[in-house]
């Protein structure tokens, strides 16, 4: 079995091999449109989620390629999360990935609709018959992915974030799991709709991705704080120049990092059920967490 950094890598081509051949091209005026849709959605992103997915698949013995559609999917609702975060009426950022953030290389309109039109994308990917043979599972996997990416998800975490959340960190702690976990836990449970896993695995497995989406948007709490913006590709040391509220600007570094560590030990204990067959997935949490970009 290929060492965890090549396995996240041979996913993360695959996927952008595969975003290049799904995302719409177009001729005339439109064409900005969907060059901005490529150059938001192609560009050097870590491809975690779709590297969760793929591992997902794997642990069910599904097909490689339709699983690859269902992680395309998933990646073109974060990578629209995204362009829409960095609208200036949102967190106003000027680089993203190491490069213009969409409306600083396109504008603002150009910016939102790419936005929009990825999100569609997705959703256009994952209602395919190519997806799933079986019109049941498409339609439970389009439910999943709309909740996980709407109002009482992804969207709902992202008006909790610009409202701001004071001093409360359960508070925090939710606004977290819907902004960040909602989309993680999601690209664990697409597969598992196409695998028909059993209640239990699939509870495990659920219970695993929202601790580990929580994990994930701590991480990146702390590198705002502490990382470097040429590893970063974006900006640093905005959450606490914004005066946002996370687990870093509340409790300070030192503080999240030993609820982190707390957090770890949890997350990999919901892979117990699965034995050494979760083994590789176990050792990912630590990879995937022990991030500088
Ligand atoms: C950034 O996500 C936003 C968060 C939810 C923390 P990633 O750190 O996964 O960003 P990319 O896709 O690698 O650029
Ligand atoms: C973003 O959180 C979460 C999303 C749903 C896009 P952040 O605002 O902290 O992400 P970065 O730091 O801009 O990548
Ligand atoms: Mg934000
Ligand atoms: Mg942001
Ligand atoms: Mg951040």
């Amino acid at each position: 079995m290929p060492a965890l950094a090549q396995r996240v890598g041979q996913a993360a081509d695959l996927v952008t091999v595969a975003l290049d051949e799904l995302l719409p091209r177009a001729e005339g005026p439109e064409a900005r449109l969907t060059e901005a849709m490529r150059y938001a959605a192609l560009g050097p992103g870590k491809r975690l989620r779709p590297f969760f997915a793929m591992e997902t698949g794997k642990l069910f013995d599904l097909e490689e390629r339709p699983v690859l559609r269902a992680a395309c999917a998933v990646e073109c609702v974060h990578a629209y999360s995204l362009v829409h975060d960095d609208l200036p009426c949102m967190d106003d950022d000027d680089m993203r990935r190491g490069r213009p953030t969409v409306h600083k290389a396109y504008d603002e309109a150009t910016a939102v609709l790419a936005g929009d039109a990825l999100q569609t994308a997705a959703f256009e990917i994952l209602s395919h018959p190519d997806t799933h043979k079986d019109g049941r599972v498409r339609a439970d996997m389009v439910l999943r992915l709309a909740q996980a990416a709407g109002a009482r998800g992804m969207c709902g975490g992202q008006m909790i974030d610009i409202l701001g959340v004071r001093d409360d960190l359960g508070a925090v702690a939710r606004m977290q799991r819907l902004k960040t976990g909602a989309l993680i836990a999601v690209s664990f449970e697409l597969p598992l709709i196409m695998a028909h896993a059993g209640e239990g695995e699939r509870h495990a497995l659920m219970t695993f991705a929202q601790d580990l989406g929580l994990a994930y948007q701590i991480v990146d709490d702390l590198l705002d704080a502490e990382g470097q913006t040429e590893q970063m590709g974006k900006a640093v040391g905005k959450d606490a120049a914004k005066g946002k509220a996370n687990y870093v600007t509340l409790l300070g570094a030192e503080a999240a990092r030993e609820r982190l560590d707390l957090l770890i030990e949890q997350t990999k204990s919901h892979l117990d059920p699965f034995g050494p067959r979760a083994d590789f997935l176990r050792d990912s949490v630590d990879f995937v967490l022990d991030r500088r970009n």
